[in-house]
């Protein structure tokens, strides 16, 4: 224990240059214009794995960006972690919203500024300087396989195929992920739930071409205000979804486990603060936790169409475009709620208009246990270097491949987030604390130990 404080209070100024070296490659993998940028990155990874001691350091190339994979068996015989992060990032636009340039990491108020500070490149960074950690002090208490790839953001659309085609590499008994957040600094606390997602685009067109809006205006159909009046009636007076089916494969959680949820610290007023917002939003009968923790939403995440340039065009557009996802609960079906958006979607449509619905990505909604080892042991890790018992709770954003790892590999996965609600991850001015840097380093090798010795009881 003394000897890890004193190999982190030794080194953590490179700790911090190295991860501002990562932040300032642009790995967007959204954005084809960046397809050099990432694979750089996922060396810059690679190397890093094997300069901290990790054996077979090496890009597995995907029909998409490498996955990068180390390993360090000790013994065959212990148990074996498996940590999962990716080192892709979030676009940065509206750059003109950063205070600094998204890839020139600055630290201001005891923050690293960055696009991927938080999200995920700091918080992944933290299991390769804990590694090291382990093993430049021989406390390295069993096996680690790391997996660290360069889709998340973009769906993970190539890792299924990977997990499947590569059980034995990836055999372990615990996955460990730090892409998640806790409720603050003072209150420590471990993500339980991932939402689910369905994402998709819509397409409307109404005219073959644009008309001027004064000749058609008022004889035919815009399809912007079209969508628009769609879009509307997905949800109804009390914010529930109106496609049909939609909640049918619905959890409804149960009065204790939201009895439970409701003892959580929340300060709504606060949150509105905040956020600069006069009243939260959502779905009738339900707190605002609730609402991103058990509840599924429909969201517009972007919508355009017509003349957006400076000035006045008077002009009937021909089409009209809107992005929109969908969270989705536990039992919910990414694949069965697209279908279901893609028919209600298109039998909404007056006769007007033509709609296309394109699906994007899904992903499945993921509860972890509470019951098992690892969790056992990632609570003793921040007990011990927080002071306090983490609590759990119910995360609303989505990680994929935690239902992929339980479908394939039937591996259980402790979310062993550090980051902030509000650390603005995919938001201009992305940071996250050097206090929670810092602090994961030293957090991630109790984990090992506790797993470790829990492991072996
Ligand atoms: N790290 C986030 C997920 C997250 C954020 C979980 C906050 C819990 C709290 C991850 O990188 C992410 O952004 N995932 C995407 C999903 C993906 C399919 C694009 C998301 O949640 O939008
Ligand atoms: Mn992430
Ligand atoms: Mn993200």
């Amino acid at each position: 224990m003394e000897q890890q404080t004193a190999y982190l209070e030794a080194h953590k100024d490179r700790f911090l240059a190295e991860l501002f070296d990562l932040l300032r490659i642009p790995s967007v993998s959204a954005k084809s214009e960046h397809a050099p940028d990432v694979h750089r990155t996922a060396e810059f990874i690679r190397a890093k794995l094997a300069e901290a001691g990790a054996d077979n350091a090496e890009l597995c190339p995907t029909a998409g960006y490498p996955i990068v994979y180390a390993e360090k068996i000790i013994d065959p015989k212990l148990p074996t972690v498996l940590v999962y992060g990716h080192y892709d990032v979030q676009p940065p636009e509206p750059l003109e919203l950063w205070h600094t340039p998204p890839f020139e990491p600055t630290v201001r108020d005891g923050k690293i500024y960055a696009r991927g500070a938080c999200d995920d490149k700091g918080q992944m960074y933290m299991h390769l300087k804990a590694f090291e950690l382990m093993m430049q002090t021989n406390t390295l208490p069993c096996n680690v396989k790391f997996m660290i790839e360069g889709e998340e953001e973009i769906g993970s659309n190539n890792l299924e195929i990977f997990v499947k085609n590569n059980q034995a590499k990836l055999a372990a008994d615990v996955i460990l992920i730090s892409d998640t957040g806790m409720i603050a600094n003072d209150v420590p606390s471990i993500d339980i739930g991932l939402r689910g997602m369905s994402y998709l685009e819509v397409e409307v067109t109404g005219p073959n071409r644009d008309l001027h809006s004064g000749a058609y205006g008022g004889a035919v159909a815009n399809p912007i205000n079209i969508l628009c009046e769609m879009i509307a009636s997905l949800k109804d007076a009390n914010n529930r979804i109106t496609i049909p089916g939609f909640y049918d494969d619905v959890v409804e959680v149960s009065a204790e486990e939201r009895a439970l949820m409701a003892q959580t610290p929340f300060d709504e007023e606060a949150y509105k603060a905040d956020l600069n917002i006069g009243a939260v939003h959502g779905e009738a009968g339900y707190t605002t936790l609730e609402r991103t923790g058990i509840r599924p939403t429909l969201d517009v995440n972007g919508i355009w169409g017509g003349y957006i340039g400076e000035g006045a065009k008077t002009v009937l557009p021909s089409k009209a475009y809107a992005k929109i996802s969908m969270r989705l609960v536990p039992n919910q079906q990414s694949d069965k709620i697209t279908a279901l958006f893609q028919q209600h979607f298109t039998s909404i449509a007056p006769p007007s208009v033509k709609v296309e619905v394109r699906p994007h990505h899904g992903g499945e909604p993921a509860i972890t246990p509470t019951d098992t080892i690892a969790f056992q042991a990632a609570s003793r890790a921040m007990e011990d270097t927080f002071g306090k018992k983490p609590i759990p709770t119910r995360g609303g954003g989505s990680i994929p491949i935690v239902a992929l790892f339980e479908k394939e590999l039937g591996l259980k996965t402790v979310l062993f987030g550090f980051g902030l609600d509000s650390d603005a991850i995919h938001s201009p001015n992305e940071h996250y604390g050097l206090f929670n840097y810092y602090k994961g380093i030293e957090t991630i090798p109790l984990f090992f130990k506790h797993f470790a010795e829990l492991s072996a009881k």
